[in-house]
């Protein structure tokens, strides 16, 4: 039985890593491309008597190798598709051309085993965004395919050694200590919250240690890539301030609006740590804190390296006079309110539902249809009004935009309403956001509870 209140630890003392990037690298070909390729690899990912995992990565790396590059720069990929199934990326973030957007069945073919496909397109935000399969994604994420991808600022705001990338995932192992395939598509994960795990690693290593120095400002960049868990974290106690929210810097670093922060699946929080003593960050959702990254202090910098002021994105502001309001009701899963629900354009009945495995629906419908949700003109502006008619939290996402949380529950948001990709909508909640829809293309708007999306939190709208 997996509880989802303890996790596995390992006994042996865990490595030291160095603070600084490039903890990773990606080859260039000659052409410019970085070269990125998505196969199967057998990893230890318990300790070392542990059977190993048959794991799906990319460059045999979990997570795959960290991206770097600036903003505004053209960023050329050709993924290579090792695997027995096909496979495309998606730039989890980036406000890119619609081509480029890695959607398996809508902006593009899947690339089929054997095959390649080249990406080439802009970074137009600096950041903290990742990169992960998007095609079965319930599956091929929890495999391991998936890395982080940091738009650095035109002159970087921290030193290399000063700017720590933490990709935080769980995974599901079974008692030999290798991951659980069997488990995957599990029903009830299907209509519960999700696939959850009981191993918890950093940047690939169970509880990590970072060496950090006395006195110097640092800036932790977390990832959440688990497939459904929300980690909750309180960086306040030890003094952290918030820099930015799924890439996109505040105004200037605050203190969290709330205490535990929830970091959902896919979202990204970059944080602003001058550490005077050792610290950790504990998982605080089950029963007792569970410490799952270790800094230690390690004497003092002498000459403390300043760092730069985040500027913030050219994100466009919605009109929230002019803008169309489009309401979403989520409904489904266990305990929760059935509707009559449409898929593949025929309503769904009693049986149809654990064979199609679709379990959950927007406005009555389960996964993409035909047509889009929406089809708007580019540069107007959105109101998303999403009811979540479900006893589960959900990690909504929308692609190519990023957007303001402007209301919850009817009240306005007071707390700067920071820009996001992904946010948050607990059981019964109602929220609204806003964006102006200014990329052209067909983006989607899913649950990035993985398991919620592959049972039918998925729709997309169209910006023509
Ligand atoms: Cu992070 Cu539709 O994806
Ligand atoms: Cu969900």
């Amino acid at each position: 039985m997996i509880s989802r209140r303890s996790f596995l630890a390992t006994t042996a003392a865990a490595t030291t890593a160095i603070a600084g990037h490039p903890l990773f690298s990606v080859a260039h070909a000659d052409d410019g491309f970085l070269e990125i390729t998505a196969g199967p690899t057998l990893k230890k990912l318990y300790h070392e008597d542990a059977k190993a995992s048959d794991l799906w990565l990319y460059n045999g790396k979990t997570p795959g190798p960290e991206i770097r590059v600036t903003v505004g720069e053209r960023v050329k990929v050709r993924l290579t598709n090792n695997l027995e199934e096909p496979t495309s990326i998606h730039w989890h973030g980036i406000r890119i051309a619609n081509a480029m957007d890695g959607v398996s069945g809508l902006t593009q073919e899947p690339v089929q085993p054997g095959e390649t496909f080249e990406y080439d397109f802009v970074v137009p935000d600096a950041g903290t965004y990742w990169y992960h399969a998007h095609n079965k994604s319930w599956n091929q994420v929890a495999r391991g395919l998936y890395g982080p991808l940091i738009v650095d600022e035109a002159t970087p705001a921290f030193d290399p050694e000063h700017d720590l990338t933490l990709v935080i995932d769980d995974w599901r192992l079974q008692k030999d200590g290798s991951l659980n395939v069997a488990s995957l598509g599990h029903l009830m994960d299907w209509s519960h919250g999700g696939r959850f795990g009981n191993y918890l690693t950093v940047n690939g290593r169970s509880r990590p240690n970072f060496e950090l120095k006395e006195g110097q400002a640092y800036r932790l960049r977390l990832i959440n890539a688990a497939n459904a868990r929300i980690f909750s974290i309180a960086p306040e106690s030890f003094g952290a301030l918030v820099l930015a929210y799924d890439g996109q810097p505040l105004p200037k670093p605050e203190k969290p609006a709330y205490s535990p922060l929830l970091l959902s699946p896919a979202q990204r929080m970059d944080l602003l740590v001058t550490p005077e003593r050792d610290f950790a960050f504990e998982e605080l959702s089950g029963d007792t804190p569970y410490p799952f990254a270790f800094f230690k202090v390690q004497g003092r910098q002498d000459t403390k390296k300043a760092f730069l002021p985040l500027v913030p994105n050219p994100i466009p502001e919605p009109d929230l006079t002019n803008a169309k309001t489009y309401t979403i009701d989520m409904t489904g899963g266990a305990m929760g309110r059935m509707v009559e629900t449409v898929y593949n354009g025929k309503v769904l009945t009693g049986e149809d539902f654990p064979r199609t495995g679709q379990l959950w629906a927007f406005n009555g419908v389960a996964n993409l249809a035909e047509d889009p949700f929406f089809k708007i003109k580019r540069g107007e502006s959105v109101i998303l009004e999403v009811l979540n008619d479900t006893s589960f939290l959900h990690a909504m996402h929308i692609h190519g935009h990023h957007f303001r949380v402007i209301e919850r529950e009817g009240a306005t948001i007071d707390d700067g309403q920071p820009w996001r990709d992904t946010f948050a909508i607990g059981p019964s909640q109602s929220a609204r956001i806003a964006f102006v829809a200014d990329n052209p293309g067909k983006w989607l708007f899913h649950c990035h509870m993985l398991e919620h999306a592959a049972a039918g939190m998925n729709t997309w709208f169209e910006v023509i």
